[in-house]
């Protein structure tokens, strides 16, 4: 299955079970001064959660853009990205645990047919309701796993907010994708459990002291990564290995003259280049600018890591807004504002790459 068609079933699935689709919201988050950044599709139903708007229906399902800051450093390994698309299904005061979970296990099984032996659960230590529910479903008790706050609690997603204990559905890759060590299990950071989905069970509201309460409904938050799930249907270690990075991998191949997948050096750095890349043209088109502060500095840092990586490959003069042009032309059907923007993102890109460049050539000149 292409990301394309993964993105469909999920949505057509949720729908089918009497969710309304909406859209993604904007990368920058409206009315939210907890959060620089769009970080999870929940963002958009956190006045919901909180009864603080009315839903236009208690079951919602969107692919939300969502940009997280916290990885920017592990970019370019096999599966941290900036900028990723979240399939999440939600419940505004609606159904509860029971349900979100028998509704993922069908997903992952018959709409995705990953084959059930192969997947894990974790849980929250004494959630025993969500371990029956499981169980109900089918999971052996041996891959039910218990963690605390730091694995199995989610959110919030800023300083203060909704938030709960969660229940992640990990995917074992295969033992030639693990470390081989007999504690090897999902949490191991080896690479051979790609987690997938992460179901919150959001029944608190958490304040700016940390102190949480109980809701006015328990809800359910849901989050599962599209591009790791590309990945694991597809049988791949790597998220650029899938449809939804080709193109741009292809792309800046061709602008540096070499392929990728021959030297782990330059593969390293095309990685890095393809999600930045990717990363700048969304963030623009959301109509962030490069500035010294704020979401501005987050564009402006992660736009001059790609030049930079890009002059290891040889890209010496600005090449990005070439980078953003096969981003813009694959994702324009779902995300539209990508091609309404168009020429605003290839011209602030190659503005600010060519400023950033000039620094560069006098920096080095004075060496
Ligand atoms: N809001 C759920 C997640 O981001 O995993």
């Amino acid at each position: 299955m292409t990301g394309n068609e993964i993105r469909e079933a999920f949505l057509r699935f949720f729908e089918e079970k009497g969710h309304k689709v909406i859209p993604s919201s904007s990368l920058v988050p409206q009315d939210d001064p907890t959060l620089l950044l769009t970080s999870a599709g929940m963002v958009q139903i956190k006045p919901y959660f909180l009864g603080e708007a009315a839903p236009p229906s208690r079951r919602l399902a969107s692919c939300q853009k969502c940009f997280r800051t916290t990885d920017i450093e592990s970019v370019g390994d096999s599966q941290h990205l900036t900028f990723f698309e979240m399939l999440g299904n939600f419940s505004v005061g609606d159904y509860f645990k029971r349900e979100a979970i028998a509704w993922a296990w069908e997903f992952v099984t018959q709409w995705l047919r990953l084959p059930p032996e192969r997947l894990w659960v974790t849980i929250f230590l004494d959630d025993d309701e969500s371990f029956e529910y499981w169980r109900e479903v089918g999971v052996p008790a041996e891959r039910i796993l218990r963690f605390g706050e730091e694995d199995n609690f989610w959110g919030p997603a800023g300083e203060w907010g909704p938030c709960g204990p969660c229940s992640e559905i990990h995917y074992d890759m295969g033992k030639e994708f693990g470390c081989g060590k007999p504690t090897c299990k999902p949490g191991c950071d080896c690479g051979r459990f790609f987690e997938i989905w992460n179901l919150v069970f959001t029944n608190y509201n958490q304040d700016k002291d940390g102190k949480r309460s109980l809701l006015p409904k328990p809800n359910i938050d849901t989050g599962m990564g599209l591009e790791r799930t590309v990945a694991v249907i597809n049988g791949k270690k790597w998220v650029y290995e899938t449809d939804l990075f080709a193109p741009i991998i292809e792309r800046i191949s061709d602008l540096a003259g070499c392929k990728y997948g021959q030297d782990e050096a330059i593969d390293h750095a095309i990685r890095i280049v393809a999600e930045h890349g990717r990363a700048i043209t969304f963030l623009i088109g959301d109509g962030v600018v490069p500035s010294n502060e704020g979401r501005g500095y987050v564009l402006r840092r992660i736009l001059r890591r790609a030049a930079l990586f890009g002059r290891k490959l040889g890209l010496n003069e600005p090449f990005l807004a070439q980078v953003a042009q096969p981003v813009i032309a694959q994702m324009g059907d779902i995300y539209p504002e990508l091609p309404m923007n168009q020429n605003l993102i290839l011209g602030a890109i190659h503005s600010e790459e060519e400023k950033f460049g000039n620094t560069l050539d006098t920096g080095l000149e004075w060496l």
